[in-house]
């Protein structure tokens, strides 16, 4: 059993606590600097620590996000005044978590499929990390639909080495973000995301029981159950939000800490509606808190005025500060599409 316990449950709950979720702002440098480059905005540290910096220091982000995840280069950032980013978010009462995982790279042997890497050196990792500040973690498993994918060896491997993260981190003090995202591009129905999802949830489930990781002192971040982008046809707020936590309902232990999820390329207002929907139609049903861990539906709105202007941050530190608080809403059930309004407005 972990040392730490009575730390990990406490975080994990603070993590999840109501009307709180959690903020993605972990985007690689390769990542970061794509968006960036959309936008225009030069593809430098310079730049990251800025766009950071306006995120970070948004007033009253805490009320609705109990935490950030980091990347490695962030983690080490301070201000341009020089605070450290740890304090700044130690300072607001938020809790810092830091992305793990090196990324997904190609399967061997199996074509179009992700396996995540980061295994490695992890031990010593998270423990630099604890002893910085961290309090959680995140690895992000990718899998992708396709005729005839996922393979077994895809579902397999990416849940190894999930649960194998989940232990390392709960051994070390962090609670342990586990994300199998199943991703929403392709042409799939409803019905056969939630197959796959259904796969995906029940061996992440199994391999974490096998490696003695404690329910209690994760959090989950899945996918919601949704058909594909290029599906023809697409569904109505109310059926994903039912496949989506009927899916959950069937794999996911009860003694889970929280469920988080991620965004996944749907648009602002849709992650806000579902989440709001499961929350309001299946909330009664659901044994853990469900709420949201999103990077783009919460930042896109800010990066897209922001565009690397320092004239503009108060105004996208409004923006960002609006998706926080629609999704927090949503978080309790209650987001409404009209709340879309004053951001159209603004
Ligand atoms: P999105 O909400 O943009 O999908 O990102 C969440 C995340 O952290 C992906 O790993």
């Amino acid at each position: 059993m972990s040392a730490y316990v009575q730390e990990l449950k406490g975080t994990a709950q603070a993590m999840v606590a109501k009307g709180k979720g959690i903020l993605a702002m972990d985007e690689s440098n390769g990542t970061c600097n794509k968006r960036f480059e959309k936008l225009g905005i030069p593809a430098t540290q310079e730049y990251r620590q800025a766009y950071r910096q306006l995120i970070l220091t948004t007033p009253g982000l805490s009320e609705y996000i109990s935490g950030p995840i980091l990347y490695d280069e962030t983690i080490r950032q301070n201000t341009q005044e020089g605070v450290p980013f740890l304090k700044v978010i130690a300072d607001a009462g938020m809790i810092p978590g830091i992305k793990v995982d090196t990324g997904a790279k190609d399967l061997a042997g199996h074509a179009g499929e992700k396996v995540t890497e980061g295994l490695d050196g992890l031990r010593d990792r998270i423990a630099e990390y604890y002893q910085m500040g961290a309090r959680f973690a995140k690895w992000r498993a990718v899998i992708t639909i396709g005729s005839t994918i996922p393979s077994r060896a895809c579902i397999e491997a990416n849940a190894h080495a999930l649960a194998r993260y989940a232990a390392l981190c709960q051994e070390g003090g962090l609670v342990p973000i586990v994300e199998p995202e199943v991703l929403i591009d392709g042409d799939h129905t409803l019905e056969h995301c939630w197959h796959v999802t259904d796969a995906a949830l029940h061996e992440v489930f199994n391999q974490l029981h096998t490696q003695n990781v404690a329910y209690d002192q994760m959090i989950l971040k899945p996918s919601m159950v949704i058909p594909g982008k290029a599906c023809a046809q697409q569904a109505s707020v109310g059926a994903v939000a039912e496949a989506t936590i009927s899916c959950l309902l069937k794999n996911v232990p009860a003694s889970v800490a929280g469920i988080a999820f991620l965004s996944g390329g749907q648009s602002m207002e849709q992650s806000s509606a579902h989440l709001s929907a499961m929350n309001s139609l299946f909330g009664s049903q659901c044994p853990w808190p469900v709420t949201f861990s999103y990077a783009r539906a919460i930042q896109q709105p800010a990066l897209d005025h922001w565009a690397g202007d320092a004239s503009r941050v108060d105004e996208a530190q409004k923006r960002l500060l609006t998706r926080a608080q629609y999704n927090s809403a949503a978080s309790v059930g209650e987001y409404s599409s009209d709340m879309e309004k004053a951001m159209a407005i603004a």
